[in-house]
């Protein structure tokens, strides 16, 4: 098996900026914000926070030590670690999921450069609320420009993926991961300082647990697996380039740390907002594209240059950083074709990437051209993130905590987490409770009450 030209993490900051790079991205500034605003709130930050702590760091724990004891792609991996068992299917759909997401996830990721355009040619300047929402749906609804947008992204994807991750993206991750946090926060402050954010504040602080039904913990559950890339080899496929020396629990919670701060401080930004310019908080994928314009032309009213400088920086970052997560689900399929089917890597990357050219296309017309071809419900778009997010992906977290909690030598599992008894991993019979009782209990729970499957 070729190794040698796939990724390889030098340093432990790199380790932790990457396996970041994957989980910071679309998913807590754009899905994040509007799965809170359709679930009604803080209940569901409460729940969702349960999610990330109680079930995501320990199956994040375990799909790690499967990468890095496995040293091979996420298929690969359940062949080396339970050769001759059906396990290999739980990889398998994994390559799957991270397909389907991408095609989907990269429709999201074009529009993030049409508002770079958009920002950089000052074309928010004046506008008002209103504006924003009919310029959004006029574009999306457009049958050409977000398929350009979309292919474009793609194909910016597959030269970063053919050309090696460690110099391009380990690189300027250093630089716009941190940039990227200072600005969240200054956006913050902006936001939450506008007249009437007061409401959108409350909002985000003030549970209503009348509003929880068994969707919010399904919505929550699902949005934890997503934010944390978690439930499809992911991060498994990054571990397998991790060296033996880091810790794969100090790297999970920094990573888990990191990802959360993201999201609510991005909740923080969007709901302040969203309240003092009276949008509903539940309007669903198109939310962050029409109210942070507005956060931009409001909080900066009186210096107009503050106003495009932060709005260019906020979308060529918001790009950034869903470069970083489309490079690893990419990065999951090309090192599956590679190392199971033998195509070189470049091969491999190109077949991934016309075809998720293919799916997107799909997807992007869905909301505008083809909107009216629906199935249960659900036009194409709809349907890929729901079947991915709230099925796909806990189901994928779930056979990873069977796995590791029953399934594998224990020796392993311990030999991994404590890398070979140099570290004291105070928590490890805690990680080894929740992947054997809690993990595939609650997940169980939660989809049997929500899919009706006994119903
Ligand atoms: N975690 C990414 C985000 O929050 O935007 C999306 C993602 C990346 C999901 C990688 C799944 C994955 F394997």
């Amino acid at each position: 098996m070729a190794k040698n030209d796939r990724a390889n993490f030098g340093s432990k900051i790199g380790v932790i900026l990457a396996s970041a790079g994957s989980a910071v991205g679309l998913g807590n500034i754009w899905r994040f914000p509007y799965e809170t605003g359709n679930n009604g709130g803080a209940a569901f930050i409460l729940i969702y926070l349960g999610c990330v702590f109680i079930l995501g760091l320990p199956i994040m724990v375990s799909e790690f030590l499967i990468g890095r004891r496995s040293r091979a792609n996420t298929a690969g991996a359940y062949r080396v670690l339970a050769p001759r068992t059906q396990w290999k299917w739980v990889g398998r759909m994994g390559v799957l999921t991270g397909f389907l997401i991408l095609s989907y996830y990269s429709v999201v990721a074009g529009w993030t450069l049409e508002y770079v355009v958009e920002a950089g040619t000052n074309s928010f300047a004046g506008k008002q609320p209103s504006d924003f929402i009919n310029s959004f749906n006029s574009f999306s609804a457009n049958p050409w420009r977000p398929l350009i947008w979309l292919i474009l992204f793609l194909v910016g994807t597959h030269l970063i993926i053919i050309k090696g991750v460690e110099k391009g993206i380990e690189k300027s991750s250093k630089i716009m991961m941190p940039a990227l946090f200072i600005l969240i926060i200054i956006l913050m402050v902006c936001s939450v300082t506008l007249p009437g954010a007061g409401a959108g504040i409350e909002f985000l602080l003030k549970p209503d647990f009348s509003k929880v039904t068994g969707s919010v913990f399904l919505s929550a559950m699902g949005q934890a697996f997503f934010s944390l890339s978690l439930g499809m080899g992911c991060l498994s496929t990054y571990a397998s380039y991790f060296g033996k020396d880091t810790s794969l629990t100090k790297t999970a919670f920094s990573v888990g740390i990191i990802d959360t701060m993201v999201a609510i401080l991005a909740g923080f930004i969007i709901f302040p907002a969203a309240f003092s310019v009276g949008i509903e908080p539940d309007h669903g994928p198109s939310l962050i594209f029409i109210t942070l314009p507005n956060v931009f032309q409001q909080a900066f009213s009186g210096v107009p240059l503050l106003a495009y400088i932060f709005s260019v920086m906020f979308y060529v970052l918001l790009a950034v950083a869903a470069l970083t997560s489309t490079i690893s689900m990419h990065e999951v399929v090309t090192a599956y074709l590679h190392e199971e089917f033998k195509f070189t890597r470049k091969r491999a990357a190109t077949l991934v990437t016309i075809s998720c050219i293919v799916l997107g296309i799909f997807c992007s017309l869905s909301l505008g051209p083809t909107k009216s071809i629906t199935l249960f419900g659900l036009n194409t778009f709809d349907l890929f993130d729901y079947v991915t997010a709230k099925i796909m992906l806990p189901l994928g977290g779930f056979f990873v905590s069977i796995f590791v909690g029953w399934y594998l030598d224990k020796n392993i599992v311990k030999a991994e987490i404590t890398n070979n008894g140099t570290l004291k991993v105070n928590i490890y019979k805690i990680i080894i409770f929740i992947l054997r009782y809690i993990a595939p209990v609650a997940i169980a729970i939660i989809f049997i009450n929500e899919l009706g499957i006994l119903k």
